[in-house]
C-alpha cells in the first residue's frame, strides 16, 4: 500500500477503506509517513470530507495508536463529560463533584488550555499543591475510594492525534468536521467510560461558530461513540458569551467553588446542572428532569462541595482553599476597564476575550510558557447589560502592570454596543441523543 494512492483516491472524492485508514494512522504514529504526505491527505479530507464509516474508522485508529486505559477495576458505572472548548468554561470542576457525590464514578482525564480556550488541568493546578498526574493504579484506587479523580492525559494517549493536530494547526486543516471528530473522540474513547456527555460549544468563543455546524459535529460524535458501544448524549451550548463571569485559572476555580456553594452565576449554574443531569440519566439515575433535581439537591445540601474537597485533599491540594477562597494567591495588580460608550452590550467576540486573558498571562502562547494562575478577568457586564459611559465593564488581574494595556485594547475592541437590548441567545440550543 502507498500513501500516494490513498491521497489520490481521497483527492478524487473516493471512499477510503478501513485498511487504508489504518495504514495511514500507523504511518503517522511510527513516523514512516512524511509530514508533507500527512498534510496532503488532511487537505484532501478537508475538501472531500468523510462519511460516518470512514470517520469512525479514523477515530478508532487514532484511539488505538497508543495505550488504552482499562477501567474495569473501577466498581460502578463510569460517566464522563467533554467540552469542545470555550472561554470561562469551568464546568468539569462543578459537574464532576455533583455526579460523584450521587454515586456515579468520575474517572476523568482532562486537557490543558488550547489557543484561546482554557483547560481543566491548568485550573486544577491553580489549587496549591494539587497533583494532576497519578499512576494508573492510584487513579483507579482514588476513584474506587472517593468516586472521583481528575488528572491530565499521559503522553502515550492517542499519539497519532498529537502529530495530526500539530500538522493541521499549520496547514489550515483544523476546521474539518471528520478531523475534529476523530481527534476529540479518538482521545475520549481511549479512556474506558460507560457514558459520555459531550458539551459541544457554539458561537464566537468556540471552534464551531454556527449552530448548524455544531449540531452536525455533535451528531457525528454521538454516532461514533455509539458505534464504540458507549451511551452518548451531546448538548449544544452557547459560547457566544463567556460562561459565568470569571476567565483565568484561580478566578475560575473560585467561581466553580461559589457555584457548588449555591452562589454561582445563573448561566453557568444552569449549564452545569444540565450536563450533570444527562450524565446521571445516562448512568441510569432517572429521566434528565429527575436527575437534574438530584443534581440541584447535591449543591443545596453541600454534598457536591464536600466531594470537591475530598478530591482536592486526596490529590495533595489544600482543602482549606475551598472553604475560604481568599486563600488563593492573588494577582498583585487589578485594573478596571471602563466603557468608552453608553449603551447595551449587543455582542462580544468571546474568542478575543479568551485572548485578552492570555495576554494577562493566564494561558500559553507556546507549550513551554508558564502560566500565571492568578491572572485573568472578572466580567462586570455581559451581553444584554446596559452600560453607562465610564462604567466598569471588567476588572483585569495580572502580576505585571504592563500587560493591562494590551488586554484592555483587545477587550474593548471585542465589545459592541448599541441602543437596544439584544435578544438573549439560548443557553442550550439542542440535545442530540
Ligand atoms: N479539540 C481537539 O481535541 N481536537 C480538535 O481537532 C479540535 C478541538
Amino acid at each position: 500500500m502507498r500513501l500516494y494512492d490513498i491521497i489520490k483516491k481521497k483527492r478524487d472524492g473516493g471512499e477510503l477503506t478501513t485498511e487504508e485508514i489504518n495504514f495511514f494512522i500507523r504511518g503517522v504514529t511510527d513516523g514512516s509517513i512524511p509530514d508533507y504526505q500527512i498534510s496532503a491527505l488532511c487537505m484532501a479530507i478537508y475538501f472531500r470530507g468523510m462519511n460516518v464509516r470512514e470517520t469512525s474508522d479514523l477515530t478508532f485508529a487514532v484511539r488505538d495508536s497508543g495505550e488504552r486505559l482499562d477501567f474495569s477495576a473501577i466498581k460502578g458505572i463510569r460517566a464522563d463529560k467533554h467540552s469542545t472548548g470555550g472561554v470561562g468554561d469551568k464546568t468539569s470542576l462543578v459537574v464532576g463533584p455533583i455526579v460523584a457525590s450521587l454515586g456515579v464514578k468520575v474517572a476523568k482525564m482532562s486537557g490543558r488550555g488550547l489557543g484561546h480556550t482554557g483547560g481543566t488541568v491548568d485550573k486544577l493546578e491553580a489549587i496549591q499543591g494539587l497533583k494532576t498526574t497519578l499512576s494508573e493504579e492510584d487513579f483507579i484506587k482514588q476513584v474506587n475510594d472517593i468516586g472521583i479523580a481528575i488528572i491530565g492525559q499521559s503522553r502515550e494517549f492517542a499519539p497519532a492525534d498529537k502529530k495530526l493536530y500539530a500538522l493541521r494547526d499549520v496547514t489550515a486543516t483544523v476546521d474539518s468536521m471528520p478531523l475534529i471528530a476523530a481527534s476529540i473522540m479518538g482521545k475520549k474513547l481511549a479512556a474506558d467510560d460507560d457514558c459520555i456527555v459531550l458539551d459541544v460549544k457554539t458561537g464566537s468563543g468556540s471552534f464551531m461558530k454556527s449552530v448548524e455546524r455544531s449540531r452536525a459535529l455533535a451528531r457525528l460524535m454521538v454516532d461514533i461513540g455509539k458505534r464504540a458501544g458507549k451511551k452518548m448524549v451531546a448538548l449544544i451550548t452557547d459560547m457566544d458569551v463567556p460562561l459565568g463571569h470569571a476567565i483565568g485559572n484561580s478566578l475560575e476555580v473560585i467561581e466553580a467553588v461559589e457555584t457548588l456553594k449555591g452562589r454561582g452565576p445563573e448561566d453557568f449554574t444552569k449549564v452545569c446542572l444540565t450536563l450533570a443531569a444527562y450524565m446521571l440519566s445516562l448512568a441510569g439515575m432517572g429521566t434528565p428532569e429527575e436527575a437534574e433535581r438530584l443534581a440541584k439537591r447535591a449543591i443545596d445540601d453541600g454534598s457536591a462541595l464536600q466531594k470537591l474537597k475530598e478530591m482536592v485533599a486526596r490529590q495533595g491540594g489544600d482543602p482549606a482553599c475551598i472553604d475560604d477562597t481568599n486563600k488563593f494567591a492573588k494577582a498583585k495588580y487589578a485594573y478596571a476597564v471602563k466603557s468608552e460608550k453608553a449603551g447595551y452590550i449587543t455582542r462580544v467576540d468571546t474568542e478575543a476575550y479568551g485572548l485578552a486573558s492570555l495576554a494577562l498571562g493566564a494561558g500559553r502562547n507556546t507549550a513551554e510558557d508558564a502560566i500565571d494562575y492568578s491572572a485573568g478577568i472578572i466580567l462586570r457586564k455581559k451581553t444584554g447589560d446596559f452600560v453607562e459611559k465610564g462604567e466598569t465593564v471588567a476588572t483585569l488581574y495580572a502580576n505585571d502592570m504592563e500587560k493591562f494595556a494590551e488586554a484592555e485594547r483587545i477587550l474593548l475592541t471585542a465589545t459592541s454596543f448599541g441602543p437596544t437590548m439584544p435578544e438573549k441567545p439560548p443557553l442550550i440550543y439542542d440535545i442530540v441523543a
